[in-house]
């Protein structure tokens, strides 16, 4: 059987990882500023995290939801304790278009509404729903088209109040910062308009912090900076480091109903023993200041330098836009520098997502490598012209 071919590939093949590195099967190293797509959240193979999963799987690593499983309480604590939603209850999924789909779902049941605002250039995954909040057309099959969400500009006010004012609204859907559009950060104002409004209007606040959580923006979450308390927060990615897992951080006045959501594999309990592993190293490691630190380190390092025009973002959730499409670029700090970067729908926009983990030695090789990188892009160009 072949594989269905859906994925372009890099003609690289990580076989292990350390910490901010992973190694090819020459063990090549490669600096990963990707974090294999805002994953990587302590860093490849952290002790900590290799030893709770190890220990779990030699005790159990998986029963049904049907039964008592102290780690899934555990887990929430810790996630309550730390983000500072100790007040609010975790639903555990699997996936971060899961984790959107159930907000979605709860949002509705809870207002009886079906419409949804979401923003030009989201992403929230590509299941049914989280598909209908994402403004990608050529994501959608057929079957998936269901018109029942709006897509306004980011800091378009008036046309927020205009569609909650029909009624009709069951929540708003927005990233805490947008990823796969380019690193868009929607402003602390925006943020505070959009609870203010949707609190008069009788709709729900999501906030998805599946790529701009768990201390990535420097904050626990991206939204934090504005003060604002979102209805649900949908959180995966760096939730397990790698281990396949996702959530819902639902706010105290939505009361569970028994059968209202399910799944089979969420919250079982290796992915528990990841998720707490994760939370246990991110507070030992003060990683969320962390990644605000290097973040101001690399943003003051870039800045000014050939090609850049802007770098958006903040913590370990950057965007280097160039006055250039950067695809080239990215293959050529991948293949001749061996570093791992992000794109986005963006063309010109390079993204940087690395572990939390990074110091001033990684960074600074990172700017060194893209220093060569950009420096050689631009003697091949003198040389075309001549
Ligand atoms: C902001 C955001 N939401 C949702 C998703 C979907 O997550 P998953 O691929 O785990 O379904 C992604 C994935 O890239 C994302 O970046």
């Amino acid at each position: 059987m072949k594989l269905f071919d859906v994925y372009p590939l890099f003609e690289v093949e990580p076989v292990n990882g350390k910490d901010c590195y992973v190694y090819d099967q020459n063990q090549q190293p490669y600096l990963d500023f990707y974090g294999g797509h805002a994953v990587i959240s302590i860093g490849h193979s952290h002790p900590n995290y290799v030893k709770r999963i190890n220990h779990q799987l030699s005790q159990i690593s998986f029963y049904s939801n049907s039964v008592l499983n102290e780690l899934q309480i555990k887990l929430a604590k810790k996630l309550g304790q730390i983000s500072g939603y100790e007040d609010y209850q975790l639903f555990l999924c699997n996936s971060g278009a899961e984790a959107i789909e159930n907000a979605l779902k709860l949002a509705s049941f809870e207002n009886g509404k079906n419409q949804v605002i979401a923003f030009n250039h989201s992403f929230h995954g590509r299941t049914n729903g989280a598909l209908s909040v994402t403004d990608n057309p050529s994501l959608r099959a057929p079957i998936n088209c269901d018109c029942r969400s709006h897509f306004l500009e980011l800091e378009d006010s008036e046309g927020l109040e205009k569609l909650l004012k029909t009624g009709q609204i069951a929540a708003v859907v927005i990233e805490g910062i947008q990823g796969i559009g380019g690193i868009n950060v929607p402003s602390e104002k925006f943020l505070q308009e959009i609870e203010s409004l949707c609190k008069e209007y009788k709709a729900f606040v999501i906030l998805d912090e599946i790529q701009s959580g768990y201390g990535r923006s420097g904050d626990f979450f991206a939204h934090q900076k504005s003060g604002i308390k979102p209805d649900l927060i949908t959180v995966a990615k760096g939730m397990g480091n790698g281990f396949p897992i996702g959530g819902v951080l639902i706010h105290p006045k939505f009361k569970a109903k028994f059968g209202q959501l399910g799944t089979t594999f969420g919250g079982n309990h290796l992915a528990c023993a990841a998720g707490l592993a994760v939370l246990e190293v991110i507070e030992r490691e003060n990683l969320i200041s962390n990644a605000k630190i290097m973040g101001a380190y690399l943003k003051r390092k870039l800045k000014g330098q050939s090609g850049i025009k802007e770098i958006k973002g903040r913590g370990l959730m950057l965007g280097l836009k160039f006055n250039f499409p950067i695809k080239e670029l990215r293959n050529k700090l991948l293949k001749e520098a061996h570093v791992f970067t992000g794109s986005a729908s963006d063309k010109n926009v390079l993204r940087l997502l690395p572990p939390l983990t990074i110091g001033k030695l990684e960074a600074d090789q990172f700017i060194d490598k893209l220093n060569q990188i950009t420096k050689k892009l631009d003697e091949d160009a003198a040389i075309s012209i001549n």
